[in-house]
């Protein structure tokens, strides 16, 4: 399976998204600025790469501490990289986690401090991988054997350190032996649906049909579809989930249509700060997304264009949420606190 970040003794070395799938390049991050700027410029995105990004973001940044300026420089490193994108909360708790561990060996050696960074910030990356493989295990049960499981965006070892959450329980279902199958939605306007799950799961050998974003309602009513099966950037106590701009629409689709409507994201993308997701903020991005595809300009000029980069999906069309400590059903008040407790 491909590497979608590496820490290296270079820097963090990550493949560059925005490329793929016509060109396979690794970037190499020399500074936390850069790392800051590739998390804005999607070369890297996806909620918990996000957060394993971050976290080597800020090891990489305490690098250049000194003794003076720790907490100054601590402060600065963290809030450029929380300034990158507002809405996926991996990347405020990979943030929050190293920093307790820089503010908890205050008294140390730099040297040791560094190190120990570096130790948590791989600690964050490998977790997550193993994390990503037990919402595999939780989820593949609930996968219709020989139907199809429509997509949106990506969730899979892409938007994560390795295996995926959303794709995670697809290919956990097709190593249990299921005969699966994908729609994946296109997903504009980023395209993450077309250029990275088709590829990701292609490489695969996972039979997969790309779809436009307004051909799902289509597919959801033809029967063919056994579940819906997504990713979240931020979950709200009551089981709000904001995801990919457009899965609220596939969410209301499967529920009029009677798919179960499925999210799958490791227990740190809840949020439970937030009573419901009229809290989360979302990420507004340039409207030139829009009016250009791969540049090329696809409106009048100077129209106006909106590009809000997620929605949030009322709880009341969320079947389940599929985390690495378990299954989360209705009311999420409850099932929620009690996985994350
Ligand atoms: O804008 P992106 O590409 O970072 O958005 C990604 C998504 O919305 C994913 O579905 C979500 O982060 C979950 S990734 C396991």
């Amino acid at each position: 399976m491909v590497e979608t970040i590496e820490w290296t003794a270079d820097g963090v070395v990550m493949i560059d998204q925005t490329r793929l799938p016509r060109e396979t390049v690794y970037v190499t991050c020399r500074t936390y600025q850069e790392v800051a700027e590739a998390i804005r410029n999607m070369v890297i995105r996806g909620a918990p790469a996000i957060g394993v990004a971050a976290a080597m973001g800020v090891a990489l940044g305490m690098l250049d501490s000194d003794e003076g300026d720790f907490d100054a420089h601590l402060e600065r490193v963290c809030g450029a990289l929380a300034a990158t994108r507002p809405t996926a909360v991996n990347l405020f708790w990979a943030i929050d986690r190293m920093k307790r561990v820089a503010l908890g060996l205050r008294g140390h050696s730099l040297n040791e401090i560094r190190a120990r960074l570096i130790d948590e910030a791989v600690r964050v990356y490998r977790e997550d991988i193993a994390i990503n493989r037990a919402i595999g295990a939780n989820g593949a049960p609930l996968v219709p054997d020989g139907k199809r499981v429509l997509t949106h965006c990506n969730a899979g070892a892409l938007a994560t350190a390795g295996y995926g959450t959303a794709l995670g329980v697809v290919r956990a279902a097709a190593e249990a032996g299921k005969k699966i199958s994908v729609y994946a939605d296109e997903t504009r306007p980023f395209l993450q649906g077309a250029r990275l799950t088709a590829w990701e799961l292609q490489q695969d050998g996972i039979e997969t049909t790309l779809i436009t974003d307004n051909m799902a309602g289509y597919f959801l009513r033809s029967g063919e579809v056994g579940c819906v099966v997504v990713g979240a950037d931020r979950i709200a106590r009551n089981g709000d989930v904001a995801n990919k701009i457009g899965t609220y629409s596939v969410a209301v689709l499967a529920k009029e249509n009677g798919v179960p409507f499925y999210v799958a994201a490791p227990i740190s993308t809840l949020d439970l700060t937030l009573a419901s997701g009229d809290g989360i903020p979302i990420e507004q991005r340039s409207p030139a997304e829009v009016t250009h595809v791969f540049g090329v300009p696809v409106a009048p000029d100077g129209i106006a264009a909106a590009n809000p980069a997620f929605d949030v999906t009322p709880n009341r069309y969320v079947t389940a949420i599929i985390t690495e400590k378990g299954v989360a059903y209705p009311p999420y008040e409850e099932s929620l606190a009690r996985l994350a407790g």
